[in-house]
């Protein structure tokens, strides 16, 4: 493989935190992480709950700020982005464009239907309104979400409704990064088979993903690389 079709490499990241409202108390974040993930290619990050999953992409989002290491993320123009390191204002730049997180919960605003949430990403990259909510219908249908509930707040809908629209959100204008929290953690078998094929469908597009899993067939089924996280003792 060509360097050049690598989209991140992480160095030795590390995170611990500290608690300056409980007199500086250090808590283990996590330490250790090391791995290149290309183009195409989707890594799950294994391991068991209090691990540090979450914090790495957190850390990888710069959600959290590394203690230590690296997240080169490498752009199509050949030029490298430490993660952990650049400015604010670039990371910002970033998350608009190039990298994107889908989180293990639904955050919205109140009072916008299901479709208009799902279609935005689409408005947003210059999608005419009508085409961008042909899709997201399209992806909500795929999905399993009923029709009668399009026009309706995602705030009402049960758990693992809210998370495909979470999930279809998040990957209806996938941007080349997307990192992903227990993406089908609420889902039934059906649609936990939905999104895994649209996942490997973003695959095909070139897209790079890190996603958590916890059951290990999804990881079989999906995953390029496998990087297990262990817990400090
Ligand atoms: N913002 C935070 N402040 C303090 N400790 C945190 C914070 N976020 C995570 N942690 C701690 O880091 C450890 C790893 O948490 P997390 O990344 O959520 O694990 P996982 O996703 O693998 O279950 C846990 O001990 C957790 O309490
Ligand atoms: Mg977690």
């Amino acid at each position: 493989m060509s360097t050049s079709a690598c989209k991140l490499k992480v160095r030795n990241l590390a995170k611990n935190f500290t608690l300056h409202t409980l007199g500086g108390v250090r808590v283990h974040g996590f330490s250790g992480i090391n791995f290149s993930l290309p183009k195409g290619q989707l890594l799950a990050l294994s391991g068991p709950s209090g691990a540090g999953k979450s914090s790495i992409l957190k850390t990888i989002f710069r959600s959290y700020l590394a203690s230590s290491g690296s997240a080169l993320f490498c752009r199509n123009d050949g030029s490298e982005v430490d993660l952990a390191t650049c400015s604010e204002s670039r990371i910002l730049d970033l998350r608009r464009r190039e990298i994107g997180f889908v989180t293990q919960f639904l955050k919205i605003l109140p009072r916008v239907s299901a479709l208009d949430t799902v279609a935005r990403p689409l408005v947003e990259i210059g999608v005419e309104e009508a085409e961008a909510k042909a899709r997201a219908e399209q992806m909500l249908r795929r999905l399993g979400i009923r029709p009668e509930l399009f026009a309706l707040s995602p705030l009402t809908f049960s758990g693992g409704e809210q998370q495909r629209v979470n999930i279809a959100r998040g990957i209806i204008a996938p941007k080349e990064l997307l990192l992903l929290d227990e993406p089908t953690a609420s889902l039934d078998a059906k649609s936990s088979n939905t999104v895994l094929d649209m996942l490997a469908e973003l695959k095909q597009q070139g897209i790079a993903m890190i996603a958590i899993f916890h059951d290990q067939n999804k990881i079989d089924r999906i995953a390029d690389i496998c990087v297990p996280v262990v817990r400090e003792q």
